[in-house]
This record gives C-alpha cells, sequence and structure tokens, in this order.
C-alpha cells in the first residue's frame, strides 16, 4: 500500500498501526491538508448486542474498551499543530479541550428513535452550521465491521466541506471509512488505528475500493479502444471488447 509519495516519515497512502499521539509528533507542520476524524467518545459505545427485527436486525459487536476513555488534550494540540483544516467527530464531547468555534456540522440520523438524533462535529472553519440528514440505515450499505462505524457518504460531504484537495489524515481511522471516502474521491489518505484487527479491515476495504477504480479505468480503457478502432473488422473489435468484459465479470456471457 502507498502511493510512492512520503509524509514526514510515513508513506503516503497507507495505515500505521500504534498510538496516533506518538505517530502524529512524527509528522512535520503543514503537509497534511485536511484532519478528518472520529476518535473514542470516552462513553463506552464499543459494543452491542445483536438484534434481529422486522427492520434486519442490528449486528453485535463484543465490549473491546475501544470507547472506555476519550484522547487527552495532547492529541487534539498535535491536530490543530498539523493541520488548518480539522474536523472532528464527537465534538461536543472534547469542547473542553477544542477553541470555541462558528462552524459545526450536524449528522441528522433522520430518525426519532431510543438513540441519539444526531451527531455534532468540531471544526476549525468559519461560516454557517451545516446539517446532513442522512438516516442510519446508510450504514447497510456500506456492510459494517466496526461498532462505531460512520457512512462513506457522511465523510465524503465532510472532505467537501472541508474543500479538500491535499492529503487526509485520520489518526483514529477504525474500519477506515475517512480513507475509504478519501480515496472513492482520488485523494491521497494517512490513517492510524491503535487496533491492528482494525488497521486489517481498513485495508481490506482500500483495497476493494483500488479494485473498483481499476475495473472502471480498464473497462472506460477498452471502449476508447473499441471507438478509435481504425481496422475493418468494427464488429470483431466488439465482439473483442465484450468478450474482455465478461472475463472483468463486468458482463455475463448471455448479455453479450
Ligand atoms: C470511534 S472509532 C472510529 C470509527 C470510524 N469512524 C469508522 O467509521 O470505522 C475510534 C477508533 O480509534 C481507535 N483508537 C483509540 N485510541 C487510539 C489511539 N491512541 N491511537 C490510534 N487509534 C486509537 C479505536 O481502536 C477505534 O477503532
Ligand atoms: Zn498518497
Amino acid at each position: 500500500m502507498g502511493c510512492g509519495r512520503k509524509i514526514g516519515p510515513y508513506d503516503c497512502c497507507s495505515i500505521i498501526c500504534g498510538d496516533c499521539l506518538e505517530l502524529m509528533r512524527a509528522i512535520p507542520d503543514g503537509c497534511i491538508d485536511a484532519v478528518i476524524t472520529d476518535p473514542p467518545y470516552g462513553i463506552g459505545r464499543d459494543g452491542s448486542k445483536a438484534s434481529t427485527g422486522s427492520h434486519g436486525g442490528r449486528k453485535g459487536y463484543v465490549f473491546a474498551g475501544l470507547d472506555s476513555e476519550r484522547p487527552g488534550a495532547a492529541v487534539f494540540c498535535e491536530i490543530l499543530r498539523i493541520a488548518e483544516k480539522v474536523i472532528i467527530w464527537g465534538g461536543n464531547y472534547f469542547a473542553d479541550m477544542l477553541p470555541a468555534t462558528q462552524k459545526w456540522l450536524v449528522w441528522d440520523k433522520g430518525q426519532r428513535i431510543d438513540q441519539s438524533d444526531g451527531e455534532l462535529a468540531w471544526t476549525s472553519f468559519s461560516g454557517a452550521l451545516r446539517i446532513l440528514t442522512l438516516n442510519r440505515c446508510a450504514l447497510r450499505l456500506d456492510v459494517t465491521e466496526h461498532p462505531t462505524q460512520k457512512p462513506v457518504k457522511l465523510l465524503r460531504w465532510c472532505i467537501e466541506q472541508a474543500k479538500c484537495s491535499g492529503v487526509i489524515l485520520d489518526p483514529f481511522i477504525g474500519s477506515g471509512t475517512t480513507l475509504v471516502a478519501a480515496r472513492r474521491m482520488g485523494l491521497h489518505f494517512l490513517g492510524f488505528e491503535i487496533n491492528e484487527a482494525y488497521c486489517q479491515i481498513a485495508r481490506e476495504r482500500i483495497a476493494l475500493v483500488e479494485a473498483q477504480a481499476n475495473l472502471f479505468e480498464r473497462t472506460k480503457q477498452l471502449r476508447q479502444e473499441c471507438l478509435n478502432y481504425q481496422g475493418e473488422d468494427k464488429e470483431g473489435a466488439l465482439r473483442g471488447e465484450l468478450d474482455a468484459l465478461v472475463e472483468l465479470e463486468m458482463l455475463k456471457e448471455g448479455e453479450k
């Protein structure tokens, strides 16, 4: 994994297992475009019982203590040192360690049930508060791998709000949702996570995004090759393209 570029001592577009405070200390000022992250809130919400029901049920998670402690002030100092653009989910849990801000982001979870109606993100931006209404069921589209996973669509929205164009760092990646959103938008990323099992899950999610992007590029290329074909046997060229699509499993034999 990695795009060949470097961010301080780290490979750009990679995931590193370790304590983010120590890892961030090695990053020079100003080489990160934005930090977009979702730290542990310190409220013990890293586990849940599985449930069944007409809505399709919910996956269960063993309480592993990942959310028993919130990060200390030194973590937020490091985040604000290395990036000007910052979005921190659960900002209401860390308000005593962050400066006052004008712009909060709100994720309205679209349902009024016994769980929270939404979540708040602290940002380093000026401007009006913004709300995204996105039903918590959006997570079903992503396949959940982490007890406090966020939807990819929510993180895409964050990246748009931050107007990112460079490297995005998430020091608390969990299952890697911020990185998946960044990669899908063609941006560079760096991710830290203390739990090796989650690093592995995040690497697999990124590998899947890469595979999808490669498939898309190859299909585009095949189509272009066919359109540009100058020979007489246009029908043969088209057949060749269709065969290749079947090989890539983008088309079934009978659909040619
Ligand atoms: C709220 S979860 C992030 C979930 C993520 N947004 C997702 O969609 O999967 C926070 C993550 O921070 C990790 N973590 C806790 N302390 C850490 C530390 N000191 N350094 C790096 N990661 C840490 C936990 O293991 C947990 O996976
Ligand atoms: Zn990169």
